[in-house]
């Protein structure tokens, strides 16, 4: 089977199959990773640029380590050592790029719709590694294979998400890939960090954590986005973390087996405590480990790969 589109800008508009798709395809490469000669000739002659105009750690060091894996020329730019700085608009950068002829380009940026945009106006491959509060689908995609190959299925589960979600294009996307995949997704979070029509998306919303938490088969916490908040969310991080962090008392109420996940970066004693964060319950790393492969399936279908 192959992935009939040329992008990859959100979980909203991917069919089940094409989802199922990409962490079939994604949980075969698992094992390129744990090979001593970590490296697959199947994209050679490939170019992948990786356009980051916010920060990242993850997400644009697996996109970098994917290609690698699979031998494609993988270029990185950052927005603050670009022409960026000296004012160069987001479409001239990418029509300077498109003209040394790439074949992937993986964008992150704080404007929502910046990659469809983009999508639009040149004729490489877009994936959107992250823009603004809308979509993250790369992490939706990592977060649900690391669901089914710990649990080995997605339907039918409980997954709380906790924190911002009115801020979070994890959130978002999360929500858009696991309500398709059949979970019974659950938010929580203060008023002010749930968007006002949530309850459409097709999850039960509730105000405290412990009530979205109870019974759970996952418990997804959201990182506080101090750099995009304003003051005014919440009155300060101690009160936020007295009603809305994880800790050892009140993950007793989800299921023994509990998961507990977080995209990263982690804020320690604010949305989970350490312990939790380090507990044999976390996956977080694991998060990590399978976002390779994820970038590393998406980058192979995009360019025309089969399952
Ligand atoms: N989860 C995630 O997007 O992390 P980075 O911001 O480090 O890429």
């Amino acid at each position: 089977m192959k992935l009939a589109r040329k992008d990859i800008l959100g979980i909203k508009e991917l069919s089940v199959e094409e989802i199922n798709l990409i962490l079939d395809t994604a949980e075969s490469f698992v094992e390129i990773s744990t090979r001593e000669i970590k490296k697959v000739p199947t994209l050679r002659g490939k170019t992948v640029v990786n356009l980051f105009f916010e920060a990242s750690t993850r997400t644009r060091t697996s996109f970098e380590i994917a290609g690698k894996r699979l031998s494609a020329d993988t270029i990185n730019i950052s927005a603050s050592t670009s022409s960026v700085v000296k004012g160069e608009t987001l479409l001239d950068t990418a029509r300077n790029i498109e003209a040394m002829s790439p074949d992937v380009i993986v964008i992150r940026h704080r404007a929502a719709g910046a990659p469809h945009m983009l999508a639009r106006m040149v004729k490489q491959s877009i994936i959107n590694a992250g823009d603004g509060a809308h979509e993250h689908p790369t992490q939706a995609l990592l977060d649900m294979m690391t669901i089914r190959m710990k649990k080995g299925k997605i339907a039918g589960l409980k997954v709380a998400i906790v924190g911002d979600i009115a801020h979070s294009r994890v959130a978002r996307s999360n929500i858009y890939g696991l309500t398709k995949m059949g979970a019974r997704v659950a938010v929580a979070g203060p008023a002010t960090m749930l968007p006002r029509q949530v309850g459409e998306m097709g999850v039960d919303v509730y105000r405290r954590l412990e009530e979205a938490i109870e019974g759970a088969d996952i418990i997804m916490m959201l990182r506080v986005q101090t750099e995009r908040e304003h003051q005014n969310i919440f009155p300060s991080l101690r009160e936020y973390a007295r009603y809305f962090c994880l800790n050892g008392k009140n993950i007793k109420l989800a299921r023994e087996d509990v998961l507990v996940m977080h995209p990263g970066p982690i804020n320690r004693g604010v949305e989970i405590a350490s312990d939790i964060a380090d507990s044999t319950s976390s996956v977080i790393l694991e998060q990590v480990a399978n976002g390779v492969a994820v970038r590393m399936a998406i980058l192979y279908l995009l360019t025309g790969g089969e399952s």
